[in-house]
């Protein structure tokens, strides 16, 4: 990769200040006065700051432009070795007691995280520019949006959150209106610059902080440059703060995918999905299904994250409060999300993938034939036998694409910014299990699927440090998202039903089942569609389901089979209730409660009771 060194700037220059909020403004001041930039920059979000913003990126060797033909729009970025994916263990929620983060998060008292992170921001912005980012959580000016400004010295974080959320000039406005609290969210990747020093490809620092305070509502992230670490629109905001702001409201932030399935007479109905990273959401959020489902369609509004609230008939509605994908790259290819390759086709950035030497990207999976040579997502020359020889991937199993949403073929054109958002019917919770879990069942009614979503596990991937294959309770896939205690949150999420007319029906699935040989039952992907159908027909009424002790399963008839063969003793396979594997499961739950027993509704507890003696 050209890595054209680049010095610090002397000395401090202000562009245009874009607002004329206040506070904003003296806010700025005092947190350049802590960090000392050499330069301050409004960023307007037009096309052409885009563009300076790039080419400077290519100057500092961070990104490096692909292929015009091949790759319109798009840049190419490696991140350092120590900066490449969210720092689970390194991310707080600093309460003012202890009791409201609760035990699934690490916790600092306030006061002492300030003054940790005032001594780490100090002069951190030494010799870069501090890009003043505004941006709009939802739709500018819908009512379900949420208004954050972030201060950041990496234009990578300034670039890419340009395609993952609505920013500048239209949010500097709707902050003048003043009729919105902002988020202030403070990130520096600390490395500042000392006069005459040469900068590096991908500043970074290997103390990292990713610091939540609730009930102020501020952002602070220090340390990273990386993904969720470094573009504060999207875990941090949308998911740690929002849930605080929602349980205070009455709505819900959640870890959920939103799709629309249309049926051949033109009926749409939302869902939205719950399952952990790395468990296939985009892939879900974009399917297309099998030829033989003539007629029916699947919409995406969102692949991440939902905001769900209440209307005034009691229906719940959701926005995807983003505007861009932040996809995992490897395993994506025509064949498993034709629809993401096409989104991604034009117009993104890609980082910790490989490059090719024609000016394109490669990572594992994308085709059936690797690339006769690349370069890895280390800089160095990769070839398949070394590959081979040495076990390593030429991309990082984390490398990523940043895309705008707009661009998806399967996007919902009419629905997915309208500003009250989508009606939701019905809740998927799933995760990646290979035993005991059944393909699909329904919740009897709320409270038992609020207990399957509570109690939702998945076997450990390469996105959450950890054990590989344990199986890792991810209430809600919300565990390294919820900022507040987890047993208030299923309180939170109990209450919510007192403001609905109808609630959407739950339902838990997974597609990861194997046999003893470790193959797939489920071949997933567009199949999927076959579970999405019935899960629709229920909504709907118009389904069969058969009782068992866990919930509703489908009968085999009351599937759709054409274009599948799927044997009826291989789909009893698939729907097993295995009382024995069941029991051992609620043991797992009885793991987590007692973790969160203080805060735990008694709902919960109950709910258990009744599926042991189901069971
Ligand atoms: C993500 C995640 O990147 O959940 O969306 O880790
Ligand atoms: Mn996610």
């Amino acid at each position: 990769m050209a890595t054209t060194p680049r010095t610090a700037t002397a000395h401090a220059t202000s562009t245009r200040i874009l607002t004329t909020n206040n506070h904003l403004i003296r806010w700025v001041e005092k947190m350049a006065d802590l960090t000392q930039p050499a330069a301050i920059h409004w960023i307007d979000g037009s096309e052409e700051e885009n563009d300076y913003l790039c080419r400077q990126l290519v100057e500092a060797g961070t990104f490096t432009k692909l292929n015009e033909k091949l790759w319109p729009g798009c840049y190419y970025a490696r991140s350092s070795p120590n900066d490449v994916a969210r720092v689970e263990d390194r991310t707080f929620i600093c309460s003012l007691s202890k009791d409201n983060a609760g035990p699934t998060n690490n916790w600092e008292d306030p006061y002492v995280m300030r003054k940790k992170l005032k001594a780490l921001f100090r002069g951190s912005m030494r010799g870069r520019t501090m890009y003043v980012l505004p941006y709009s959580m939802g739709p500018i000016g819908s009512p379900m949006s949420q208004i954050g400004v972030q201060l950041t010295d990496s234009a990578y974080a300034v670039v890419n959150m340009r395609i993952m959320a609505r920013i500048g000039a239209p949010v500097f406005a709707e902050i003048d209106r003043d009729v919105k609290r902002v988020v202030p969210c403070m990130h520096s990747v600390g490395a500042p610059l000392a006069p005459g020093q040469e900068d590096v490809a991908w500043p970074q620092n290997d103390t990292k902080y990713i610091v939540h305070f609730p009930e102020s509502r501020e952002i602070w992230s220090y340390g990273s440059g990386y993904g969720g670490n470094a573009l504060l629109g999207k875990k941090c905001f949308a998911l740690r703060i929002a849930s605080n702001i929602a349980r205070d409201e009455g709505w819900m932030a959640e870890h959920m995918l939103i799709l629309g399935v249309e049926s051949p007479t033109g009926e749409k109905t939302y869902v939205a999905a719950a399952f952990p990273s790395a468990c296939g959401k985009t892939n879900f959020a974009m399917m297309i299904p099998p030829k033989s489902f003539k007629g029916w369609k699947v919409w995406t509004v969102g692949d991440d994250i939902a905001w769900i609230r209440p209307d005034k008939s009691g229906q719940l509605r959701a926005i995807n409060p983003e505007a861009g994908f932040f996809g995992v790259a490897p395993g994506t290819s025509a064949k498993t999300n034709p629809n993401a390759m096409k989104t991604l086709s034009r117009n993104t950035i890609f980082t910790n993938v490989a490059l090719t030497p024609d000016g394109g990207v490669w990572w594992e999976g994308m085709t059936d034939e690797p690339p006769a040579e690349c370069t890895d997502w280390l800089g160095q020359r990769w070839t398949p036998e070394i590959g081979r020889a040495t076990g390593k991937p030429a991309a990082h199993p984390n490398g990523r694409f940043t895309s705008p949403v707009a661009q998806c073929p399967s996007i919902d054109m009419e629905a997915w910014e309208s500003p009250d958002g989508v009606p939701i019917s019905a809740f998927l919770f799933g995760g990646r299990r290979a035993t005991s879990i059944p393909l699909v069942f329904q919740a009897f009614n709320w409270s038992s699927g609020v207990y399957l979503g509570a109690t939702m596990g998945s076997e450990t991937t390469a996105a959450a440090a950890g054990v590989l294959g344990k199986v890792r309770r991810d209430p809600m896939a919300m565990l390294p998202f919820c900022g507040y205690h987890m047993g208030d949150y299923f309180r939170h999420w109990l209450r919510m039903q007192r403001d609905l007319s109808t609630t959407p029906r739950v339902f838990h699935v997974n597609w990861f089942l194997k046999d003893e040989n470790g193959k797939f039952l489920w071949p997933g992907y567009s199949e999927n569609m076959r579970v999405l159908k019935w899960v629709v027909d229920r909504v709907r009424g118009r389904a069969q389901g058969k009782e068992t002790p866990i919930g509703w399963t489908p009968h085999y008839e009351d599937m759709q089979w054409d274009g599948l063969a799927m044997s009826q003793e291989d789909f009893d396979r698939l729907l097993l209730v295995d009382r024995a594997a069941w029991r051992k499961e609620v043991m797992g739950h009885e793991e987590l409660f007692l973790l969160l027993h203080d805060h735990l509704p008694p709902e919960m507890i109950y709910e258990r009771e009744l599926l042991i003696c189901r069971l």
